[in-house]
Order: structure tokens, then sequence, then C-alpha cells
């Protein structure tokens, strides 16, 4: 077991620490002067020059992914994306034809909803593009065409790894669909290069992140709710964020867009539910900032993971976590290891094994 886990207490802890290889795998072959080939996708290229219907479906992390994606497609490529939790969709009473592209989500390839949700859409004509880590998996072999995350095996129940690799596969495969219709310009090139270099960006948040993100849990670890903001590519981020903590802490966590607190959240808060805002510097900053102020009338501690050197966040806020400024569309992925590490740790203060979460499974094959 000890070998296994290559020196790591737990598979969680290994996982995250494989994400620049991961990143490294996800690339290699994809990605050359800032333009991107994903030769799986070849044979549908004329559809996806053409469709102007992309339906995202996938469950739990990987909708958290698909959320990144659909936004990025919406922003480089001008096409508009709808999303859906699988078990939702597949009961939705919605048209497709021959333009609709389907692109499913799912790390196994085995989660049911999913496969039933394309079995659905592919018997009404929609062309299915499957996202996944496992060859041979069930959903990639009822798709009409697969890329692979080829991040290698994931024991850890909970999502890392796999997060990651899904993040960046996908948007590469944005981009591929935007230079395709025509969107390869400057910007988007800078952002495939940017991705290229995601490796090594990786390898030195990891550098410090564990020990970071380990005295941050000691703050926290005790508390019983805890409440994640975000806007924009951001609110991904949170859901996600929350998710890891909730799964593996069993912390009730919850997420928001930061926009929606004055409609209902912010009852909530005082000095014994602390926030986690996501507000990278980015386009929606000061909106996100005067939402922090917004809790921090109401007494909540507030962490927050924001931008090297911000500080406009580090003069309002309690603790915060500081990453590297990238794209717009990047701070996802390197917000991924911070929020993934902050959740191990607090999972593994409160006495819990965080690979083996009690009441889930690595891959839901059943409804
Ligand atoms: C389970 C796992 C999650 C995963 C979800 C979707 O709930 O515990 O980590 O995100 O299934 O799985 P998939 O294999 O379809 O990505």
């Amino acid at each position: 077991d000890a070998a296994e886990k290559g020196g790591y207490p737990h598979f969680m802890l290994k996982e995250i620490f494989e994400e620049p290889q991961v990143i490294r795998n996800a690339i290699t072959g994809r990605v050359k002067n800032g333009k991107t080939i994903i030769a799986e996708l070849e044979s549908i290229a004329d559809k996806l020059k053409t469709t102007r219907n992309v339906q995202v479906v996938a469950c739990g992390t990987s909708y958290h992914a698909g959320l990144v994606f659909k936004r990025f497609l919406e922003e480089y490529a001008a096409l508009n994306v709808e999303i859906d939790v699988a078990s939702e969709f597949r009961y939705r009473k919605i048209k497709f034809d021959e333009d609709t592209i389907v692109v499913a989500i799912s790390q196994s390839g085995e989660t049911a909803d999913t496969l039933e949700g394309i079995r659905i859409a592919k018997a009404r004509g929609a062309t299915i593009i499957a996202v996944t880590n496992v060859v041979g998996s069930t959903i990639s072999r009822e798709s009409h065409a697969v890329v692979y995350l080829n991040a290698g095996p994931e024991i850890g129940v909970a999502a890392t790894k796999t997060y990651v690799s899904q993040l960046t596969v996908l948007l590469l495969i944005a981009s591929y669909i935007a230079q395709l219709r025509g969107f390869g310009d400057k910007k988007l090139m800078q952002i495939v290069n940017e991705i290229e270099g995601m490796p090594t960006i990786f390898e030195s948040i990891l550098a410090t992140s564990n020990d970071l993100t380990r005295e941050l849990a000691k703050e926290y670890f005790d508390y019983i709710h805890f409440m994640y903001i975000g806007r924009g590519y951001g609110y991904p981020s949170a859901l996600e964020g929350a998710l890891k903590l909730k799964e593996i802490s069993y912390i009730h966590a919850s997420a928001y867009q930061a926009g929606e607190l004055k409609h209902g959240p912010i009852a909530l808060l005082d000095r014994k539910f602390p926030v986690f805002a996501i507000v990278p510097d980015d386009s929606l900053k000061t909106k996100t900032l005067s939402n922090i102020m917004e809790t921090r009338a109401r007494d909540a501690k507030v962490v927050a993971i924001c931008t090297e050197g911000d500080q406009a966040v580090a003069r309002i806020v309690n603790s915060r976590i500081e990453v590297p400024k990238v794209s717009e569309p990047l701070y996802p992925l390197v917000m991924s290891p911070y929020l993934q590490l902050f959740a191990y740790h607090v999972a593994v203060m409160r006495g819990h094994d965080p690979d083996k979460p009690r009441n889930l499974a690595k891959s839901v094959t059943v409804e």
C-alpha cells in the first residue's frame, strides 16, 4: 500500500502532485505554435465548423469542468452552449438534430446518467464527443469521437488530477473549435501558449501550496459550514472547491454566484460561517470585492484565493492564497490544486480518510 502511494500518506495527495505530469500528458501532441490540434476530432471537423447547437452533459466534478468549457466556447468561438447535469438532462424534452453536438464529460466513462444521456441524444440524431480518462469505457465506445485525458488511473474517490486534466483538455478542444470557426486570433494563441506553460507553473505551485494550505486548514478545520463564492470563471471554482470540502471533510459547504448572495444566502452568514471567496484579478473582480465587503459586514471570516500581489483583496480579507497571474479562463486551472489541498488538509485534521469518503463511489454506475 505504502509503495503504491509513492511515499505519500494518501492517494489523493499523490494524485494532486501528479498534476504537472497530467497536464503534460493532456497537451502532448495537441499543441503547436499557439495552435491546437485535436486529431480525434478531425473526422467531425465539418460539423464543429458549422454547428449552432452544443450541449454539455456531465455529473459532479466533470460538470464543473464543463461549466468552464461552456464559458470559454461562448467567449472565444461565439457559440451558445447549453449545459446540464446528466440526471436532469436525460429527462428533458429537448429537440436534437444532426446539427447538435453533445459533449459528454466523464472521467470514468461509466456514469449511468451520462451514458443514458448520450444514448438518448444519439438516438435523436446528435453527434457525441466523449471526454474521458478510461480507454474502452462504455461512454467512449458509444460516442462518435473520443478525446482521452491520458491522466493515468485515479484511486482517490474525489476527483483531483482528472479534473485538472479535464480542464486542460476541454480548453484545448474549445480552442480547436474556435480555430475551426475562424477565431484563432492572437488572444487565443496566447492562451494556448499559456496552457503549454502550465506544467511548469503547476510545478512551482506545488512546491509551496501544500504547506500553505495546511497552515490555512489549521485555522478553519473546526467550522461546520463554509460558503464558497465566485463569479464568471470563478463560479465553477467555487462549486468545485465546495464539492471537494463536503466530499471528504463532511463540512457543509455550498457555492453561490457572488451576485446571488443578497438574494438569500447572505442571511446565513455570521462569525461562525466563513466564506471562501474566489477572486482572481479578472474583469469581474471589483464586483466580487464589494460582495466580500458585504460578507465582512456580517462578521463572516473570509479566506480569498486571489492573484499574486493583489492589495485590494489583501486589505479586506482575513486570510488569502495567491495564485500566479494568468489569462482569465485559466484561473480555474491554477486555483484547482489549492482548493483540493485545502479540502485535503481539513479532512485529515478532522480525522477522515480523504481517499475513501463515506457514502461515495468512484464511479456511479447506478441511477
Ligand atoms: C462520482 C465521483 C465524482 C465524479 C462523478 C462523475 O460522484 O465520486 O468524483 O465527479 O462521479 O464521474 P465521472 O466518472 O462521470 O466523471
